[in-house]
């Protein structure tokens, strides 16, 4: 806006300038080589008059002489005085001022007469200083109030947001309360309950694990507390038949307290969300069922249980520790949970697109209530007798999510026990064994 003012107004000024030397032009007296100017006073007043500025005039005729004038007027730069007929403007210094000149060509017969009239640039340089003034000047203030105004805003907008950051920076780790949403801004209402759900969520798994703690400890110490109280017992006891018995039962309650021990370490591998500790392969669900018969047979022949194995390949991706571990313990239920002469089959296959385990048997069963709480970890059927932790099948359903598998409790077509199918992942044998 500044920079346009500025140049209307000196070609203003320049338009202005020209007048006078139009005037003088058309006062010419040309009559053959003798070229004469007759200035009226009115004229000579017009160029006097002017109250701010010094005016020069200097009238200059074909071979370069001086015709009239009140000072000696520098020639206008070649580009102006090569055309006969042009008008022009520039700068140049008389007397040591710097002046404007208006010049003017009047064509002649052996050449051109120049009409050069000049003024000094006080009147164009108040233009320029009121200008600044009255443009200039406002729009530099807004600007800074402006800048002024938008800083105060942006950290005054910015203050909750570093309350809150002092707020969860001075807070202890134990204390997972939820921040206070309400005198927050709007804005940082989202974070602050994402950050909630986040707290939330913590405490939830904070929790789960003390409780699950607590109970550990609670079954170790039974165990533990019955151990000693057999071997103080055997210690004080001279009868060696008494003593035998007596060893034998705390030979069977250190395995079970070794077997508790290794359950409560598989739970805490399997916790979903670590990686399996011997990592993800391809694994055929039929080789990791018939490799658990070794084992498992002998047990179900001393409870006179038939145990039959229906195995067809099935490959998924797996960690071949943890899914011994989910085998074993469904075996260990079907078998505890059967009574003699019953039957356990385990059952290995590829059936709607899922690569499917089931282990199935004729036993008790569990009542339909109880189908969801016994994947609870610590969890025991009252009626179903025995001697577990309750932890078996939690173990099941941890492994099962760590392989991104479901677990489902059915009732076998006869009625009686239960089936357990655990459907993992397929994957196609090419991609398998390449
Ligand atoms: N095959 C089954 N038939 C009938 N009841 C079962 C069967 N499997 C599990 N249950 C019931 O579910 C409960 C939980 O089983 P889970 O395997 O988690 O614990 P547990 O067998 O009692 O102890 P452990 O930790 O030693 O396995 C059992 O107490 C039992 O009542
Ligand atoms: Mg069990």
């Amino acid at each position: 806006m500044y920079l346009t003012a500025i140049s209307a107004g000196q070609e203003a000024y320049d338009s202005a300038l020209l007048d006078p030397a139009l005037a003088i032009a058309s006062h010419l007296q040309v009559d053959d080589d003798i070229i004469r100017i007759v200035l009226p006073e009115v004229a000579l007043d017009a160029l006097r008059v002017d109250s701010v500025d010094r005016m020069y005039f200097q009238v200059v005729g074909p071979y370069g002489e001086r015709i009239a004038g009140n000072a000696r007027i520098p020639l206008p730069p070649s580009s102006l005085a090569a055309d006969a007929s042009s008008q022009g403007y520039y700068e140049t210094v008389i007397q040591g001022q710097r002046v404007r000149v208006a010049a003017l060509s009047v064509p002649h017969r052996r050449g051109r007469i120049l009409v050069q009239v000049a003024e000094t640039f006080i009147k164009r340089e108040r233009l320029v200083r009121e200008l600044m003034l009255s443009t200039l000047l406002p729009e530099l203030t807004v600007m800074l109030v402006a800048i002024a105004l938008f800083w105060y805003g942006i950290r005054r907008s910015l203050k909750p947001l570093e309350r809150l950051r002092n707020e969860i920076a001075s807070r202890s780790p134990a204390d997972l309360r939820p921040v206070a949403e309400q005198d927050k801004p709007l804005e940082i209402r989202p974070l602050v309950s994402a950050l909630n759900e986040l707290l939330a969520r913590l405490n939830g798994a904070i929790d789960s694990q003390k409780r699950f703690i607590a109970n550990a400890a609670h079954q170790l110490r039974t165990p533990l507390t019955s151990l000693k109280t057999h071997a103080e017992l055997a210690r004080r006891d001279p009868d060696p038949v008494e003593m035998r018995a007596l060893l034998d039962m705390i030979t069977s309650e250190t395995e079970s307290t070794s077997r508790l021990v290794n359950q409560l370490l598989t739970l805490a591998r399997a916790e979903p969300g670590l990686e399996p500790v011997s990592g993800r392969q391809p694994v055929n669900l039929h080789d990791a069922a018939s490799r658990a018969a070794q084992s498992w047979v002998p047990k179900a022949l001393a409870k006179n249980i038939d145990l039959g194995f229906e195995l067809e390949d099935a490959w998924t991706l797996g960690d071949p520790l943890l899914l011994r571990e989910l085998l074993a313990n469904l075996l260990d239920n079907a078998i505890a949970y059967t009574d003699a002469g019953g039957a356990v089959t385990v059952r290995t296959r590829v059936a709607d697109g899922e690569a499917c385990l089931e282990v199935e048997d004729n036993g008790i069963g569990i009542p339909d209530s109880e189908r969801t709480r016994v994947f609870e970890r610590f969890y025991r059927v009252a009626s179903a007798g025995g001697a577990g932790s309750g932890l078996g099948l939690a173990i099941v359903s941890e492994i099962a999510e760590a392989h991104h598998a479901k677990v489902e409790i059915l009732t076998p077509p006869d009625g009686r026990g239960i089936c357990v199918r655990v459907a993992f992942r397929p994957l196609a044998q090419t991609a398998a064994t390449a």
